[in-house]
């Protein structure tokens, strides 16, 4: 597989197989990924996973968080706040080919909260991963933690392996901290639920589609 092929193919997966990955192979995913650029090679990021009985007691404790009333506490402001316009459209456009894909009613709130949660079970994924980085960075440096993590994600898919990038994942920091750990002042930015897609998963079915290349480039010469 070349780059080009793993770029085109990868795509955001909502139901795994419980089989897990090994785990020589996240090590080596790891390894590789550590060697993207960064800003003044700061190198920010920091990649925290949690598989196995780890993984379980995390998904326990954010629901018992979520059932006690606590309301989301991300340390940065989440990715979906703040849209307008065109924005906002894709969000919303993006929601609908979701809730189609899964055959909830697009007006039916209860149903799309309930299907919200699954981002805190890791829609059924053997390991979640949580990428941070320090807390007095700024958003600048978001952009490495970006290219990291999309490093991340394509070499999966060179080895076969499925994942969903989270920002949801940043709203319930506390039991991650203290379950999966992460350097002492550090907050999360995104978290990536991952492991071999379920085909059979309607929400896998779902393909998004991308606006044209003139409205995302202008080449001047
Ligand atoms: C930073 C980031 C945060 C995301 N957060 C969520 C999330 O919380 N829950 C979710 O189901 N998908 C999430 N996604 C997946 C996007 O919805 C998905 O990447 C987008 O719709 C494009 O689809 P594709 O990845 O299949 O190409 C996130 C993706 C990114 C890059």
């Amino acid at each position: 597989m070349d780059v080009t092929e793993a770029v085109m193919t990868r795509r955001t997966v909502r139901g795994f197989k419980s089989d897990p990955v090994p785990e020589e192979v996240i090590r080596e995913i790891v390894e590789i990924a550590r060697h993207a650029p960064s800003n003044s090679n700061t190198q920010p990021w920091h990649i925290s996973i949690v598989s196995g009985g780890a993984r379980d007691r995390l998904e326990a404790a954010i629901f018992a968080e979520m059932k006690e009333g606590k309301k989301p506490y991300p340390q940065w402001p989440p990715g979906g706040s703040g849209l307008h316009g065109v924005y906002k459209q894709r969000q919303r456009d993006c929601a609908y080919e979701y809730y189609d894909a899964v055959g909830i009613d697009r007006e039916d709130k209860r149903a799309r909260a309930q299907l919200a949660t699954k981002n805190w079970s890791f829609f059924g994924a053997p390991h979640a991963a949580f990428v941070s980085m320090p807390d007095t960075m700024h958003r600048a440096n978001a952009i490495d933690i970006g290219i990291f993590l999309q490093t991340v994600m394509l070499l999966m898919v060179e080895r076969g392996i499925s994942s969903c990038p989270q920002g949801a994942l940043a709203a319930y920091p506390g039991p991650v901290k203290e379950i999966a750990g992460m350097p002492e002042g550090n907050a999360i930015l995104c978290g990536m639920s991952f492991g071999y897609a379920n085909n059979d998963e309607p929400a896998n079915q779902v393909r998004m589609t991308r606006e044209p290349f003139d409205v995302v480039a202008r080449l001047t010469s």
